[in-house]
C-alpha cells in the first residue's frame, strides 16, 4: 500500500478494497461518487484486469463515469440495466440504523436513483462517519434553478417547524457561482446540526415545489463497511443486525495506486 496516503485515505481503501469483494461475475453494479466511492472503482477496475470477471457498471456521476472509462470498466445506463444487483457507494454521515446523509458531491439525486434501482446498497466509509444523530454534515437538498428563492424560503419555513436544533441554509457555491448538479440544479445546504426525526424530514422537503430530492437515505442501505487505517475492516448488516470484523491484507494492491494513464 502506497507510503503516501493520509490515514483517512487509507481507511477508505480499506473499505473500498473490502466491498468491491461482494461483486460477484455477471453483476450490474451501481458505482458511486466521492473520494471513497473512487478507490471502489479502482478496485473494481483492478478486480477485471486481474480476474477477467464480467461486470457492467451504472456510474452516478459525470465524475465517476470518466474515472469507470478510464479503467475500460463498461458502463451501461440505467435505463439499460433496468435493475441492479448492487450499488457501491461513500456517505457522509451514517447513524446506528443505517441511514445516511449524502450529497457532499453534489451527486445525491443520481446516487439515491440508482441505490434504490438496487438489490442492495453497501456503504463504504471510515468510522469517524458515525453519527448517533443525523445532521452534523449540512444535508444537501437539490433545488431546481428556476425560483430557487422561493423554494429555499419554504425549505427554512419547514424546518421552523421540524425537530432540528439549526435552521441556516447556505446556497452551495463553487468558483463565486451557484454549484451545478450534473442536472443543472442548485444545492441548499441546511445546516441542521442534529437532525430529530430523519425520516419526517426526508418526506417533507420532497413536498416542497422545486426540490428535486434531498440527501437523506432513510431505509436504503443494507450494509456498511467501515475501514480503518490499519487495514481493519468492520461489516454491519442492517438486515441482519450481524456485525462481522476482519483484518485486511494489502500486499499485492499496488496496482490500484498506479497513476492513470
Ligand atoms: C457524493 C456523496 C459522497 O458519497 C459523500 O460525499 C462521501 O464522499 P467522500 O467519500 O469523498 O468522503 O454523497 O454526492
Amino acid at each position: 500500500m502506497s507510503a503516501e496516503l493520509s490515514p483517512i485515505e487509507k481507511a477508505k481503501f480499506a473499505a473500498a478494497r473490502r466491498a468491491v469483494d461482494f461483486i460477484e461475475d455477471g453483476m450490474r453494479v451501481g458505482l458511486g461518487t466521492g473520494s471513497t466511492a473512487a478507490w471502489m472503482v479502482r478496485c473494481l477496475g483492478e478486480r477485471i484486469r486481474r480476474e477477467g470477471i464480467t461486470v457492467v457498471g451504472v456510474p452516478t456521476s459525470t465524475r465517476t463515469a470518466d474515472l469507470a472509462r478510464s479503467l475500460d470498466i463498461p458502463l451501461i445506463t440505467l435505463e439499460e440495466a433496468k435493475f441492479l444487483d448492487l450499488t457501491i457507494d461513500g456517505a457522509d454521515e451514517f447513524d446506528a440504523d443505517l441511514n445516511l446523509i449524502k450529497g457532499g458531491g453534489g451527486a445525491l439525486l443520481q446516487e439515491k436513483i440508482v441505490a434504490t434501482a438496487s438489490n442492495r446498497m453497501v456503504v463504504i466509509t471510515d468510522a469517524a462517519k458515525e453519527v448517533s444523530h443525523l445532521g452534523t454534515f449540512p444535508l444537501p437538498v437539490e433545488v431546481i434553478p428556476f425560483g430557487w428563492q422561493s423554494s429555499r424560503n419554504q425549505i427554512e419555513e419547514l424546518l421552523g417547524g421540524m425537530d432540528v436544533l439549526g435552521r441556516q441554509t447556505t446556497l452551495r457555491m463553487q468558483d463565486d457561482v451557484a454549484y451545478r448538479t450534473d442536472e443543472g440544479n442548485f444545492i441548499v445546504d441546511c445546516h441542521l446540526n442534529k437532525i430529530g426525526d430523519a425520516r419526517a424530514l426526508a418526506i417533507a422537503l420532497n413536498q416542497i415545489a422545486g426540490v428535486v430530492e434531498n440527501g437523506l437515505f432513510i431505509d436504503i442501505c443494507d450494509t456498511v463497511v467501515i475501514g480503518d487505517v490499519n487495514g481493519k475492516i468492520e461489516i454491519r448488516d442492517g438486515n441482519d443486525g450481524r456485525v462481522t470484523r476482519e483484518q485486511l491484507d494489502f500486499s499485492g494492491d499496488t496496482a490500484v495506486f498506479t497513476p492513470l494513464g
